[in-house]
């Protein structure tokens, strides 16, 4: 009895004092006029609203706040130019009305779930509480079979922001990405639960197969699933990922190019911890050449475990003509990788097919614009898959240059090689080695063949 007391008393005196040192304002969403547990389009309207009114008009250090509890539907905020170190507190939940025709747009795009252009030192935290649920399955119906011509709107939007940090938050069923981060500089993204409903998309994928194995489209009869669920994609310097786990069938992060001629390449980024259910992948691009220098470099993928991904290391370059890439020191470290569906490791040209026909298709040429150089991938395992080990597909005329494998095993039904065209590097203590990476290290001036296996 008297223990409990004792720790009550500490326990208030430590919320306290926790109140106290934080000294943060707290504005609920509820003084802009937003409506809880309410699924109508006018409270939507008002709560979209709500919160992009209260963000915007946050004094600095205040913390706008979506009551825990509470449901919140919304359509679309859109915030620009905040500053001063606001916070948006998310505790209940956001739901995304599903109405499409209601949903707001511009030219052709469907505006963002939630929208934030050119801000600095911002927080967006759910607490461990609090979720964004994007009710995305109307959209993907719609997608599938076409009946959309503007641009889904994506969960999270963020464009131009510096010293971000978007954390402790659960998001369910994006219309399309969850995060969309771009040209960020000092973004920390952790402890993100991201679940997208993949039965419901399989189904959905496989009725679309059905309708359209009339028109004879082979690229169906593949288990891709094309509906851009991704996870998150940032683009930008200085981005540290941390402790996400995911479940999607598109790519989990992608990390996308900077310019190298303009703003610069996206650099520095970590991802540290990652649990993976299906996904297309921890990746890298897609690459296509631009005329401004598309460019990735510096990134770290470490302590990533798979499990059924469709692929899991994934670098892909992209089609074009006009311009440059580069994509340069990526680094794969400690990824263990269980029943992959397709190809545990795939460098070359991004496999595409959108349902209205557009993409690169399933086996596309490799990219010779594109520089890939200095990949390593230490300390992969993956085990229990039925295609080859891997696919490694680079342009003839320019070929990938000091590909790293440093115990790199795969094993499963037909895992004893790889696809490997034009790929120049070391091997070390890997099952199985690429076949053309075999006898190519003297092009790189190594001065032994220790190295080669
Ligand atoms: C919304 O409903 C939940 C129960 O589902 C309740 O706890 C909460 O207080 C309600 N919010 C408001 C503002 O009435
Ligand atoms: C969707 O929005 C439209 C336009 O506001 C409205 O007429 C319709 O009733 C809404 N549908 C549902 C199911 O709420
Ligand atoms: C991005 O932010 C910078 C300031 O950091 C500003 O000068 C620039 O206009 C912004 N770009 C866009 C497209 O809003
Ligand atoms: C990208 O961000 C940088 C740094 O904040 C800024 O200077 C630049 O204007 C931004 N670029 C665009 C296209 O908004
Ligand atoms: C990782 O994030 C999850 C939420 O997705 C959280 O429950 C867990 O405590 C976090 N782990 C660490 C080590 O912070
Ligand atoms: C690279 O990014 C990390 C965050 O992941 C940051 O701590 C570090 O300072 C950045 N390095 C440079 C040189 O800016
Ligand atoms: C490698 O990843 C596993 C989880 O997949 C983790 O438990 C382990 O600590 C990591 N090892 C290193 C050296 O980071
Ligand atoms: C790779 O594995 C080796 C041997 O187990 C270990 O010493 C090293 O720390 C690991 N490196 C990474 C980045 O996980
Ligand atoms: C690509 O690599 C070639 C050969 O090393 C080099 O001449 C060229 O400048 C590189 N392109 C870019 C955009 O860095
Ligand atoms: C590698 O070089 C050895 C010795 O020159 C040769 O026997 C072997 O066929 C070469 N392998 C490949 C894949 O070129």
């Amino acid at each position: 009895m008297k223990t409990s007391i004792v720790i009550l008393v500490a326990l208030a005196f430590q919320l306290l004092s926790l109140e106290v040192a934080t000294g943060i304002t707290v504005v609920s969403i509820d003084s802009y006029g937003a409506i809880a547990n309410d699924s109508s389009v006018g409270a939507a309207v008002s709560n979209s609203h709500a919160i992009a009114e209260a963000l915007q008009k946050a004094a600095p250090g205040e913390a706008v706040l979506v009551p825990r509890y509470s449901h919140y539907y919304t359509f679309s905020s859109v915030v620009s130019d905040i500053a001063d170190g606001i916070q948006l507190w998310i505790e209940g939940e956001l739901i995304a009305v599903s109405n499409i025709t209601a949903w707001p747009y511009d030219g052709n795009d469907y505006l963002n779930i939630l929208q934030i252009e050119n801000c600095k030192d911002f927080v967006l935290t759910g607490h461990y509480l609090g979720a964004i649920r994007g009710q995305g399955y109307k959209w993907w119906v719609n997608t599938v079979f076409n009946f959309i011509d503007k641009t889904r709107p994506n969960m999270v939007e963020m464009t131009n922001c510096t010293n971000v940090v978007v954390e402790s938050l659960r998001v369910y069923n994006s219309p399309r990405y969850h995060f969309h981060l771009s040209n960020m500089t000092d973004l920390i993204v952790r402890d993100i639960y991201i679940w997208v409903d993949v039965t419901a998309q399989r189904d959905l994928l496989e009725k679309a197969k059905v309708k359209r194995s009339t028109s004879g489209s082979g690229a169906w009869n593949l288990p891709m699933f094309p509906l851009n669920t991704d996870g998150i994609d940032p683009s930008g310097r200085n981005i540290l990922i941390k402790n996400i786990t995911c479940q999607n069938f598109d790519d989990v992060v992608a990390v996308k190019p900077g310019k190298l001629l303009t703003d610069g390449c996206t650099q520095n980024v970590t991802v540290d911890g990652a649990k993976v259910i299906f996904g297309v992948g921890m990746s890298i691009g897609s690459v296509p050449p631009d005329s401004d220098i598309n460019c990735i470099r510096d990134v770290w993928i470490r302590n990533v475990e798979f499990t059924n991904p469709l692929k899991a290391i994934y670098v892909k370059t992209n089609s074009g003509k006009d311009g440059f890439g580069i994509i340069d020191n990526i680094n794969y470290q400690n990824i263990s990788i269980h029943d992959p569906i397709l190809w545990p490791i795939y460098i070359g040209p991004q496999q595409q097919k959108e349902p209205d026909g557009g993409g690169d298709g399933i086996w596309p040429p490799p990219q010779p614009l594109v520089n890939v150089t200095n990949i390593l991938l230490q300390n992969v395992t993956s085990d229990n898959g039925w295609l080859n080990a891997g696919v490694l597909r680079c342009a003839e005329s320019n070929p990938c240059r000091g590909i790293t494998l440093d115990n790199v095993h795969v094993s499963g039904w037909a895992s004893d090689f790889y696809v490997c065209e034009n790929t120049q590097g070391t091997v070390t203590n890997s099952t199985p080695v690429p076949s053309c990476m075999v006898n190519n290290t003297m092009q790189q001036g190594m001065t032994t063949s220790q190295n080669i296996l």
